[in-house]
């Protein structure tokens, strides 16, 4: 086993964090129970803001950017993982509060990794990662609160990005009726339809100040956007619906009335990812294991070496990228 690793290390420049890919050594890693020889981690939507500078991410640096990663491992204090074992690690702060998986080894905590399901291998758990685990997660809290396939049309935002692609995959696989707002539709027609979209709307009609109620459209929604788009998904979301909120790509802000809730009984339904227990957070992700279509999972990312990251997290917030990148840390 080699000592020296490379890692893509986000450092405090001006008050701006910078991601960058560096050597590290095995000695630099944190005192922590599991050392994982990572074979692959993603790019997520919160890597790219960290890498780039563009949020602020990182509670503390020098620290390693990757909130996924997959690999097997080297050594463990704690007996329930053998060497070669191959295991998955999202969230938990890995990227943020603690080193994480864009890297070619990492040590983590015994709370936070479980086995890859079987029906995957360490490429398409990372194809799949948090973005497509949080689909699954918004996917059942709809179903939580009775959104039904037969419900009505189920609006996915975002829809080619990481959530976004990954719920409309999840949501058609169920049978939902799925509508996919995109800025990309002329782009992306093919990819959302293939997916399963069945109709696709332009997000602009979307992002912009709603009235407190609007003509009732949608059964449900899983929303990766916020903002003014949120707002006009719950103004025009139908009698008892329901809408998971997962994410800001179109900001943080929510101006809206109560009339939705009080007058049609409309739930918002916070879904996050990074916390969530791990006993959800394995079955999410036995369920996902039942319900991808591997062929079709292959459609919808591709994979790229470590040493690339910089450039495609600038180009993950310029809008540039679609459905999901895998990252081949050893290539
Ligand atoms: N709560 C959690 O645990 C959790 C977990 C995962 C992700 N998230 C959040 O979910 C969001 C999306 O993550 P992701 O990984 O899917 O990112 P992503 O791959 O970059 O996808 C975001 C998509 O949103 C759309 N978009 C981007 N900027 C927009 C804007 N200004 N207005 C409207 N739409 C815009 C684009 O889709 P189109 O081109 O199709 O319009 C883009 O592809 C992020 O805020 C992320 O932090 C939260």
């Amino acid at each position: 086993m080699t000592d020296r690793f490379s890692a893509i290390v986000a450092v405090e420049i001006d008050g701006r964090s910078s991601g960058s890919l560096r050597e590290l050594t095995l000695a630099d890693l944190p005192d922590e129970d599991v050392l994982i020889r990572v074979s692959h981690s993603t790019l997520n939507y919160k890597d790219a803001l960290a890498i780039t500078g563009a949020g602020k991410i990182c509670r503390k640096f020098p620290m390693v950017c990757g909130i996924d990663l997959a690999g097997t491992v080297v050594e463990s204090r704690d007996p329930q993982f053998r060497a070669g074992q191959p295991l998955l690690v999202n969230g938990f702060g890995l990227g943020e509060r603690h080193w994480g998986g864009l890297a070619q080894y990492a040590r983590v905590n015994r709370a936070w990794p479980f086995a890859i399901p079987s029906a995957f291998s360490s490429e398409q758990a990372m194809a799949i990662g948090t973005a497509g685990y949080t689909a699954m997660l918004c996917v059942q809290a709809l179903e939580d609160h009775g959104v039904k396939p037969g419900s009505g049309p189920v609006l996915v935002t975002g829809a080619s990005g990481g959530v976004g692609s990954v719920s409309v995959m999840l949501l058609a696989k169920l049978g939902y009726d799925v509508v996919a707002a995109t800025g990309r539709a002329a782009a992306n027609r093919e990819f959302l339809t293939r997916l399963g979209a069945r109709d696709l709307i332009d997000r602009a009609e979307l992002a912009r100040a709603p009235k407190p109620l609007e003509s009732e459209r949608w059964a449900g929604a899983i929303d990766s956007v916020g903002g003014d788009t949120l707002a006009t998904i719950l103004a025009q979301t139908r009698y008892g619906g329901t809408v998971a909120a997962t994410g800001l790509a179109g900001g943080a802000t929510l101006n809206i009335t109560v009339m939705p809730f009080i007058l049609r009984g409309v739930t918002l339904a916070g879904v996050d990812s990074v916390m969530r227990p791990r006993e959800p957070r394995e079955r999410a992700w036995h369920r996902l294991a039942g319900l991808i279509d591997k062929s079709l999972l292959a459609t919808l990312y591709e994979v790229q070496p470590l040493s690339k990251v910089p450039a495609l997290a600038a180009d993950l917030l310029a809008g540039k990228l679609r459905g999901r990148v895998v990252i081949d840390v050893n290539a």
